[in-house]
């Protein structure tokens, strides 16, 4: 049977005191709202119709896919109103998932137990236990079985004693659905037309209705306001960080991680507080972080250590090299296995080849490093000329002394030297040393300045 996703997401969201609709705004890497496509994609839907009331080019800027439909609501009419704004799309013989934009930490789990739970000719619904109700629909029960939802400012005190409350989240038949919302009216204490009267509608044909529950709160928690926003940030950040954990890395402070992206860890992987993974991420076996690090589109290799506060990106770094602290690792570098950078070197565009070394205070652009190499304190590269990019090369064993200026394009040869203090802007072959500066003249019983009388 196919499966439409119906998202609803035309509510304004004036709590955001935003331009942005409120379902773009982010919880980690992605807008609420795509994290919400996401799930629904991983139920395996054929089609999403994205119901909209606002900011629709935007949303239709931001959001792409050939399974999304983007359905106006011109009008906030209720919920009822908002799901049939899509009944022109919907097919009778399939099965119908309602789900919202501003909803985004729904597990994929629990949608499948929901969709296990609708029974053929059914519908299902999912509830949950919440120990304050307020302004929640409450969910009508007779001998167990659920026959309607009653709105908190539609319920009479007794009802308002019920705790099992409606999420909005539901399945249905899609003819069922199509026919019933037809038949919704709006005279309730909101003047909308209300979803959740369908429920009723469902018992009074005698169709079965089904319910599966979250397994914790924060699932079907919304977001109308950043304090809300900000919560659904660390509870997702929560979630990532206990997969890490399972997975095997062990997180100092599981409380002080950001994950924004996909990051995957070997064993024994240590990651210490306060780092923030973006894009794709992977960490192999033993691989150590240290505080305060930002890691980008990176791969790190088995055994590798990284120190405090270094930010690599779009990087591959070899088994057992370390970078940092203060590394600055930018995109196209590839360490190769036991090289190593330390603090304050940053490298672009750069393969470091086997266990070459630039301890401090190092840019390095545009190059190729050889094995062994040992590029001294305050080495820097002049890769640009203010209008192209050229290439260092550095062969294997090769010592660059210290504050030497390298003007590309220049090769340095295999165990060549270079003098420190040296600007070296012609090539130096195969083991010889290069020495490029002015000479020292030592001048004896030279006097110092003295103040001048005014
Ligand atoms: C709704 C449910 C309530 C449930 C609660 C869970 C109804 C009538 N009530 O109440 O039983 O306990 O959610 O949070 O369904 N929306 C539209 N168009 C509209 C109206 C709403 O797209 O015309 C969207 C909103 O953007 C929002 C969602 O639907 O994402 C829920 O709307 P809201 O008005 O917040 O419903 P509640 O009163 O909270
Ligand atoms: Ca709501």
């Amino acid at each position: 049977m196919s499966l439409s996703v119906v998202i609803l997401a035309a509510g304004k969201g004036t709590r955001m005191r935003s331009n942005l609709p409120k379902v773009l705004h982010p919880v980690a890497h992605q807008s609420m709202v795509e994290h919400v496509i996401d799930s629904a994609r991983m139920v395996n839907s054929d089609n999403i119709y994205l119901v909209y009331g606002f900011g629709g080019e935007l949303l239709q800027q931001r959001i792409q896919g050939d399974d999304l439909t983007f359905v106006e609501q011109a009008q906030q009419l209720g919920t009822g109103h908002a799901v049939d704004m899509a009944s022109a799309y919907l097919k009778d013989d399939e099965d119908v998932l309602v789900l919202y934009g501003d909803v985004p930490l729904t597990k994929v789990s629990t949608i499948e137990k929901l969709i296990n739970a609708k029974q053929d000719g059914g519908m299902a619904l999912l509830t949950v236990n919440l120990a304050n109700p307020t302004g929640y629909g409450r969910i009508e029960r007779l001998g167990g079985n659920v026959v309607g939802i009653v709105e908190q400012k539609d319920a009479t005190a007794e009802q308002l004693e019920i705790t099992e409350c409606n999420t909005g989240i539901l399945l249905a038949n899609g003819g069922d659905l199509k026919r019933w919302l037809g038949n919704l009216s709006n005279e309730n204490a909101q003047g909308e037309y209300y979803l959740t009267d369908i429920i009723a509608m469902a018992h009074g044909e005698n169709k079965s209705i089904h319910t599966a529950h979250p397994d914790t709160e924060v699932e079907v928690e919304g977001a109308n306001n950043r304090v809300q926003l900000a919560n659904l940030e660390r509870a997702y950040q929560l979630r990532k960080a206990e997969e890490l954990m399972i997975a095997g890395a062990s997180l100092r402070d599981p409380n002080r991680i950001d994950i924004r992206g996909k990051v995957t860890v070997g064993s024994e992987v240590q990651i210490d507080v306060n780092c923030i993974f973006e894009g794709n991420v992977s960490l192999a076996d033993d691989v150590a972080i240290g505080a305060n690090c930002i890691i980008i589109n990176s791969q790190i290799g088995q055994g590798a250590s990284i120190k405090p506060n270094s930010i690599i990106e779009n990087a591959t770094i070899g088994e057992n090299c370390s970078a940092g602290p203060f590394a600055r690792i930018r995109p196209g570098t590839e360490m190769k296995a036991g090289s190593h950078v330390g603090n304050f070197v940053e490298m672009k565009n750069t393969t470091m080849r086997e266990g070459a070394k630039a301890g401090h205070l190092t840019y390095l652009g545009d190059s190729d490093i050889g094995k062994k190499v040992n590029i001294g304190a305050g080495t820097i590269t002049c890769n640009y000329d203010g209008v192209n990019k050229s290439k260092t090369i550095i062969k294997d064993g090769a010592f660059i002394g210290s504050n030497a200026s390298l003007v590309a394009p220049v090769t340095i040869g295999e165990m060549a030297t270079t003098g420190a203090g040296s600007t070296i802007a012609k090539d130096v072959e195969d083991n010889t040393l290069a020495v490029s500066r002015a000479k020292q003249r030592n001048i004896q019983g030279w006097a110092r300045p003295t103040k001048k009388a005014k």
